[in-house]
């Protein structure tokens, strides 16, 4: 089953959380993850995965622009696939991830996506709306929730959609 993990990053801060969101993916047996830039989307492993997995910088207190024009300008089919959100800021009190993560997540739902991300139900550490990382994951928690993402991801896709 593949997962697809998407991300915008300029400085490479969400870059490195996108790896491990992939790395916390692919220990799940039976997954294979492809992680790509918004500027240079792999249509066709997206439009052959299960789950897609979307990351962006916060900016102004929501999702960067180059995400929003990604999710708004779709060229690859996302319905019907799980989708799970992350993202970084440079406040580690509050600098709007989530409310970047709300913004991709409201565009995802418009697609037609199945929306997860595992919230407490799945052990420590929960993942709230998505994964949230003070910029580069800074801290052990930031880069525990980033691979948890993926895990979770990864363990409902199986779940949903593996066929015996
Ligand atoms: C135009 C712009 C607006 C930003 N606005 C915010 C913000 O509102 N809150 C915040 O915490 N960080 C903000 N940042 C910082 C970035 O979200 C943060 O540095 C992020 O980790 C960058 O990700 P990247 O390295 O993947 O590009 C902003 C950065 C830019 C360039």
């Amino acid at each position: 089953m593949k997962i697809a993990v998407i991300y915008h990053s300029v400085s490479g801060n969400t870059k490195k959380q996108a790896e491990l969101v992939e790395q916390g993916a692919q220990s799940v047996s039976g997954i294979e993850v492809k992680t790509m830039s918004i500027e240079n989307p792999d249509n066709e492993w997206i439009e052959n995965s299960t789950a897609v997995i979307f990351g962006c910088p916060t900016y102004e207190g929501s999702c960067s622009w180059q995400m929003k024009k990604f999710l708004d300008t779709p060229e690859a089919n996302f319905e019907g696939k799980l989708a799970g959100f992350f993202a970084s800021q440079n406040w580690p009190g509050g600098g709007g991830a989530d409310f970047a993560e709300m913004t991709m997540i409201a565009a995802a739902l418009v697609m037609g996506m199945v929306v997860y991300s595992g919230g407490v139900s799945m052990g420590y550490p929960p993942i709230h709306f998505g994964a949230v990382s003070h910029k580069a994951p800074a801290s052990d928690i930031d880069r525990e929730r980033a691979r948890k993402l993926g895990e979770n991801i990864a363990t409902k896709a199986n779940e949903l959609f593996a066929r015996e």
